[in-house]
């Protein structure tokens, strides 16, 4: 298995707060390779050819999604969502802390390819430490160069703004994130149009996940053959995945796409605490799938292929002390709480769900809840307007189908 580090290579090595630090490690050389040596045209063909894929959950190629908006004239945006309000989620968090102007210079020549005079980044509401880093980051860049007008002498001018999201999970969709920047409610919109077409004020934009664009600059130095031989073919690179729950060595570790659950859980992240017994792990936040002891070597890919949708990343490792009940009474309302409200089905479902949930917990369950409950979990996996539905009932119905919650 290949142990390239492409975002954490220099993390703890480099002074974050410092450009002068990630330009002494090779950083913006990506960015000064292109300006000098390459044309949008030629990066685009090599991002395509690696296979990078988004990094924000649904996997979509990244350099189709950029060709998209590239092939558009006229005034265009160029979006960072760093919104991460996934529970358990905070990988995008830790490359700021680490090292801010891999993302920036990431941010910097995705915007330049599209031909985007503007960027912005959409920060998490609650990340208050990470805006001032990069408010700092963007000032030491603009200071070098790499941001404004002219960047390092040549014809290119780019300007990057942060925006701060008020906090709620749903405006890290692309739609109600534009929304949410538009001044309007935070809830989804109708898709087609996508945001490549008509996205921010109407205008051809690209919205990228903050993990994603890091591996551009990589991907430029490096090239695309390098990078689509790491991980698994289907979808190659690394990947950060977050370790939490009941495990030895929590916290962000980068791994190759491809990689098993298991490897993971053990060999990353040491296993479970001394006298902890495995009970199951929750992949990808709280809207991810279950997975028993028996489904641990499941390969891990952002293809449609991989029975376990990988999703932010986040590997939650729960032991048979937990209380399940409790649980999932905090599923079900951080999705209650989330919804936006636009639609009935989502609205009422991820209510209700919570109420059964509240009576499960207290043994007061009955045979009618038992029987809604089906109804509830269908309505939401098959009627709702955004996906938000659907996340809100995985953990609940893979928690009555493999961990027998209901009984059989
Ligand atoms: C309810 C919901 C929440 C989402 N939250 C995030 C998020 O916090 N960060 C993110 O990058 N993508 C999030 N997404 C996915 C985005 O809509 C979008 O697909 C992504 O930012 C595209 O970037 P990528 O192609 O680099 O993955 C969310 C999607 C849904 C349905
Ligand atoms: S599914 Fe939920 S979050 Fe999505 S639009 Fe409907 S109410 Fe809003």
């Amino acid at each position: 298995m290949s142990n390239t580090k492409i975002i954490t290579n220099n993390w703890g090595k480099i002074d974050p707060d410092k450009i002068e630090s990630y330009i002494a490690v090779g950083g913006y050389s990506a960015l000064k390779k292109f300006i000098r040596d390459l044309d949008a045209q030629t990066v685009l063909a090599e991002i395509k050819k690696s296979g990078l894929c988004g990094r924000g959950g649904a996997g979509f190629s990244t350099g189709d999604k950029l060709s998209l908006v590239a092939t558009q004239g006229g005034e265009k945006y160029f979006i960072c969502n760093l919104d991460e309000s996934e529970p358990g989620t905070h990988k995008d968090r830790s490359i700021v802390d680490n090292n801010p102007h891999v993302l920036l210079e990431g941010i910097i020549l995705s915007s330049l390819i599209i031909g985007a005079k503007k960027a912005f980044i959409y920060i998490n509401g609650h990340y208050e430490k990470q805006k001032e880093i990069l408010e700092m980051a963007l000032e030491q860049a603009e200071k070098n160069e790499f941001l404004g007008r002219g960047i390092i002498g040549s014809c290119y001018d780019l300007e990057v703004e942060i925006f701060q999201g008020a906090g709620a999970y749903v405006c890290g969709e692309e739609t109600a994130l534009i929304n949410s920047m538009e001044g309007n409610r935070g809830e989804p919109k109708l898709r087609p149009p996508y945001p490549t077409g008509s996205g921010l004020w109407g205008k051809p934009t690209c919205v990228n996940n903050a993990e994603t664009v890091s591996n551009i600059p990589w991907i430029i130095l490096n090239g695309a053959d390098a990078y689509s031989k790491i991980g698994a073919p289907c979808s190659p690179g690394t990947k950060l995945y977050i370790l939490g729950g009941s495990i030895r060595n929590p916290g962000v570790v980068e791994a190759p796409t491809g990689i098993t659950i298991r490897e993971l859980i053990f060999n990353f992240g040491g296993g479970l605490p001394r006298g902890k017994e495995f009970w199951f792990t929750q992949i990808g936040g709280a809207s991810g799938h279950l997975v028993l002891e028996s489904e641990l070597d499941t390969p891990l890919t952002f293809s449609r292929e991989c029975p376990v949708s990988l999703g932010s990343g986040a590997i939650l490792v729960v032991d048979r002390s937990v209380n399940i009940y409790d649980l999932i009474l905090s599923w079900t309302g951080f999705f209650r709480r989330e919804s936006c409200g636009k639609c009935l089905s989502c609205r009422e479902g991820t209510f209700r769900l919570h109420e059964i949930a509240g009576r499960l917990q207290d043994g007061e369950i009955s045979d009618r809840d038992k029987e809604s409950l089906k109804d509830i979990l269908w309505t939401l996996n098959n009627t709702t307007f955004c996906p938000l539905g659907k996340f809100a009932a995985t953990a609940m119905g893979d928690a009555i189908l493999k961990l027998k919650i209901l009984g059989d």
